[in-house]
């Protein structure tokens, strides 16, 4: 579906968004702030941002604004792949802010959600976070102390409200126009990526990319890659009480499983140490029958270049009595741009849809709330963190067009 609009409407958007811009924080000029601090957008920090009162009563508009779009998010259900709801609303509210507004149909009733200002879609920047999430539900909570709770509060449905409020805000303060930057909101991101690699048949690139994930306002150093793998051990049912005539598949598979573990994974200084979880195991079918068939599903986290552990990992099963197919989707460490000032950085262990989008673009990893908390049941965000990461995106945008 294409939503396209007349300047006049464009124009007029213009004025509107002022409308909501009377008490937006003060940013550093565009392309101006260069070689110059440009404030503190991490989580401890005053600089940058306005600081929320607690009671909603006294907000700003712009607090409200964002905390009343977050929770709009929030409260539409989006576990992959049910994210047809999110999407249409999602679309509606960009119209309704006058963007022109693309669907990407990625699968029956999975659309991503393309967003840019008047009609020039090939922009020098795209932000861009995901809105599915993971299972189950969890009911967004406003708490009186400032926190909000539920599914998605943080990942990633703090960033993708606070990347659209930035691009609102700088547009409002007269600091971008068309051409400028383009946001894209895609599906799949927590199951197999297939929102972003579709991306790629917009047929659009970008001198840079801003991707929105909870780093606690901190910009990504970079990322772990993963290399996964299933192991299978076959073995001979028989008696529990005759166990010499049988053979042992669990046996097998849980000697693999401590060796693999205790392997010596390569690192590196900015990721740290190579991680393995066999995340899932199972064998056998009774306590009395000794076990015909065992199996187990890896995953390494890489800080290292996956061939290399592959090749590790290859040997030192080699002489092992199991079978071990290796998955082929893989991607190793991610090294990120992190060039802008006023921005405390660290590395990240988990993976994002980075690697998926093609192209040479820069690429920086931003967003409000904690991925400790992310994919738990204690989800959250707080409100000062998304006040905060508006001022964060706002000022990777301005660096990226600087
Ligand atoms: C905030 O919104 C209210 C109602 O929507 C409006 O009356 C008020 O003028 C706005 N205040 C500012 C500072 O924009
Ligand atoms: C949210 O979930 C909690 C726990 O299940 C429940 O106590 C509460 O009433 C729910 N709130 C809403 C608004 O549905
Ligand atoms: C905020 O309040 C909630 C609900 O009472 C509580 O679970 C949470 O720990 C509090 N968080 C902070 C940072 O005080
Ligand atoms: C971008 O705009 C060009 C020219 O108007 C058009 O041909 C193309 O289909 C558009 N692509 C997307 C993804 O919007
Ligand atoms: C990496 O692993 C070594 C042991 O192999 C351990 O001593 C070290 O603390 C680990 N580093 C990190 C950052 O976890
Ligand atoms: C393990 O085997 C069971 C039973 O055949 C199967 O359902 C499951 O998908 C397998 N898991 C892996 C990781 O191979
Ligand atoms: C690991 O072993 C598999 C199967 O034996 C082989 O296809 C693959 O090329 C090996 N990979 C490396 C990196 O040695």
């Amino acid at each position: 579906m294409k939503f396209s609009i007349a300047s006049w409407a464009f124009f007029l958007f213009s004025l509107i968004i002022a409308a909501d811009a009377v008490s937006l924080p003060v940013l550093p000029r565009a392309g101006k702030g260069k070689g110059k601090g440009e404030g503190d957008h991490n989580g401890d920090g005053e600089g940058g941002g306005t600081r929320p009162t607690l009671d909603p009563a006294n907000w700003p508009n712009t607090t409200a604004a964002l905390v009343g779009l977050h929770k709009n998010l929030c409260e539409i259900p989006s576990i992959a792949p049910n994210e047809l709801a999110i999407g249409d609303w999602l679309a509606t509210y960009l119209e309704s802010r006058f963007f022109t507004v693309e669907k990407q149909e990625v699968a029956k009733n999975r659309n991503n959600i393309f967003a840019y200002m008047g009609s020039k879609n090939r922009t020098k920047t795209l932000v861009t976070s995901h809105i599915d999430v993971v299972p189950p539900y969890i009911n967004y909570t406003y708490h009186s102390n400032g926190t909000i709770t539920g599914r998605g509060t943080n990942d990633a449905k703090g960033c993708v409200a606070a990347q659209i409020k930035a691009v609102e805000g700088l547009l409002a303060e007269g600091l971008i126009g068309e051409g400028d930057v383009a946001m894209l909101f895609v599906v799949a991101e927590e199951t197999d990526g297939a929102g972003m690699i579709k991306a790629n048949s917009l047929g659009l690139t970008w001198e840079s990319v801003i991707f929105g994930e909870p780093t606690e306002l901190k910009l990504s150093l970079g990322h772990k890659g993963v290399l996964r793998f299933n192991i299978e051990a076959f073995g001979k049912a028989a008696h529990s009480g005759y166990p010499q005539l049988g053979i042992n598949a669990n046996e097998h598979l849980i000697e693999a499983l401590h060796i693999l573990s205790k392997m010596k994974l390569p690192g590196s200084d900015l990721l740290g140490n190579s991680t393995l979880n066999y995340g899932v195991v199972g064998g056998g079918t009774a306590p009395n029958i000794i076990s015909s068939y065992a199996n187990a599903s890896v995953a390494i986290r890489l800080a290292a270049d996956p061939l290399s552990v592959r090749t590790l990992v290859n040997e030192t099963i080699k002489d092992l009595s199991i079978t071990l197919t290796w998955f082929e989707r893989f991607y190793g460490p991610q090294y990120l741009d992190y060039d802008v000032e006023g921005f405390e950085t660290e590395a990240q262990a988990y993976g994002t849809d980075i690697p998926n989008l093609k192209g040479s673009h820069k690429r920086y990893l931003y967003g409000p709330g904690s991925i400790f908390t992310a994919h738990s049941n204690a989800e959250f965000v707080t409100v000062t963190d998304l006040v905060k990461s508006v001022e964060g995106y706002k000022a990777l945008i301005m660096h990226t067009l600087s």
